[in-house]
């Protein structure tokens, strides 16, 4: 078995903390005794581009329960766990291709090693398998029976390609589940985002002014989980409606321009790019940090920083000083990178459980249905959404009401009135 892992002897400990994690994922483990009941992936080859983390492993060993061959590589350099990425390899006899801190050349080396295995489904997280197999493994594509996408920028990209026509086969948007971005995007989001800026700074965030740019899913939790640690925050939007109920949430908002000179603790979570500008960096107070949750590295503007700042050190672990002349300096997290994978671990098992629910279910969708879908980009039908929450609850041990006849019977009349 072909694989690339920075080292073996950390696959004990590793799997230490898959179990911890699979504890914690009452959906997926209930889905993985279906699938190895019914094994519906049988003989179908999977390629994930996820970051690796103890709950990735517990969704790769999910397919692979259910009859897929599955590889895995890493869809960020920074976010691999390599005690995880051991603990596949040796005790789920996955091959994995990842290594924390990978430089560009490897990380790329690691999607082609999966793509060579050739995949019927392909699983990413920020669309760079798809990338791939619409460029320079283009002739691969016809061979693709549909692609999985977890995130919000992934989405984005894979709409854009619908919309001008080139997107050589069916994906589906994980993210669009409400299992998925209401939970993951908002809860996971929040937390593990000061979870990274906690690991890596072990700042006070009581007292502190945080500014969140974006009011998304993602955002918003940022915002709330910041608030309930103390700090004052700020929000900066381009969107009006997003604008307005940040104010009504309680937040101040303003345009970054005036934000910069206020804030403690820069987040960006747009998903945009050059969102925090050298422009702003010039107007921060000396010892301001700045970090990314966003998909991308693009939205704090790391090349003007580092162009203009004349020294530039390490601070603390996954924490790097810009100092400007006259010596005001600013502290990134680690390099702009998404912080809460980089710095910390990602979301927490129990909230990754229903993101990857809707992940499992996706690659058994595409395997069942792949033969009647188009190009497009789709989302998960309704029931199976509605049936990760029912069964979420139901592990959490809450019951909820069911709609009476009378009252489905009333939802649907048109003809009461007062
Ligand atoms: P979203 O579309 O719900 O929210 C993004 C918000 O940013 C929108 O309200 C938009 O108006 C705003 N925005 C866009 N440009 C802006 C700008 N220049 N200044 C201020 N605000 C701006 O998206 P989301 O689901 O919140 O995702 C945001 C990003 O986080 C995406 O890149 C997504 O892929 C990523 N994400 C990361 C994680 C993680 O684990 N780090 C998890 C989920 C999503
Ligand atoms: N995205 C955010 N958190 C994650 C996690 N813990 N595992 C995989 N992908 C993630």
């Amino acid at each position: 078995m072909k694989y690339d892992v920075k080292k073996m002897s950390l696959a004990r400990v590793g799997m230490q903390r898959i179990e911890w994690a699979e504890r914690q994922m009452d959906v997926l483990r209930s889905i993985r005794q279906r699938f190895e009941r019914q094994k519906p992936l049988k003989g179908v080859s999977i390629a994930c581009c996820l970051h690796v983390t103890t709950e990735t492993a517990v969704l790769a060993s999910t397919l692979k329960a259910g009859g897929a061959s599955v590889v895995l590589c890493a869809s960020n350099p920074l976010s691999t766990q390599d005690d995880t990425a051991a603990a596949v390899v040796k005790f789920f006899k996955i091959p994995v291709f990842a290594i924390k801190g990978e430089n560009r050349a490897t990380y790329y080396r690691h999607l082609n090693a999966v793509l060579d295995t050739k995949p019927r489904i392909t699983m990413d997280d920020g669309a760079d398998l798809v990338s791939l197999l619409h460029g320079e493994r283009s002739a691969q594509a016809p061979t693709v029976f549909g692609s999985t996408e977890e995130t919000t920028t992934g989405v984005i990209r894979l709409k854009s390609m619908e919309r001008d026509g080139v997107l050589k086969f069916p994906v589906i948007a994980v993210n669009d589940s409400k299992t998925k971005h209401f939970f993951d995007n908002h809860y996971g989001t929040g937390q593990s985002t000061i979870d990274g800026i906690l690991r890596a700074t072990n700042i006070l965030i009581a007292g502190k002014v945080v500014v969140v740019a974006g009011y998304g899913f993602c955002g918003r939790g940022v915002s709330k989980c910041a608030h309930g640690m103390g700090a004052r925050i700020i929000v900066t939007e381009v969107d009006p409606v997003c604008a307005l109920e940040a104010r009504m949430d309680g937040f101040e908002v303003m345009p970054m321009e005036d934000a910069a000179r206020l804030g403690d603790v820069f987040v960006t979570v747009t998903g945009n790019t050059s969102v925090i500008t050298m422009a702003h960096v010039r107007r921060m107070k000396h010892g301001a940090i700045i970090g990314n949750s966003g998909h991308f590295d693009v939205e704090i503007d790391m090349k003007a920083i580092r162009a203009e700042s004349v020294r530039h050190y390490t601070a603390r672990t996954n924490v790097e000083g810009y100092e400007f002349k006259g010596g005001r300096t600013v502290f990134v997290i680690a390099q702009g990178r998404l912080l809460n994978l980089a710095a910390a671990e990602g979301h927490p098992a129990s909230v990754m459980d229903m993101s990857f629910a809707n992940q499992a279910l996706a690659a058994e969708f595409v395997k069942k249905n792949h033969t009647t879908l188009t190009h497009k980009v789709y989302t998960l039908p309704k029931e199976l959404d509605d049936e990760i929450a029912a069964t979420k609850l139901r592990t959490m041990g809450i019951g909820i009401d069911v709609l009476t006849p009378k009252q489905k019977a009333y939802l649907s009349a048109w003809k009461e009135g007062t």
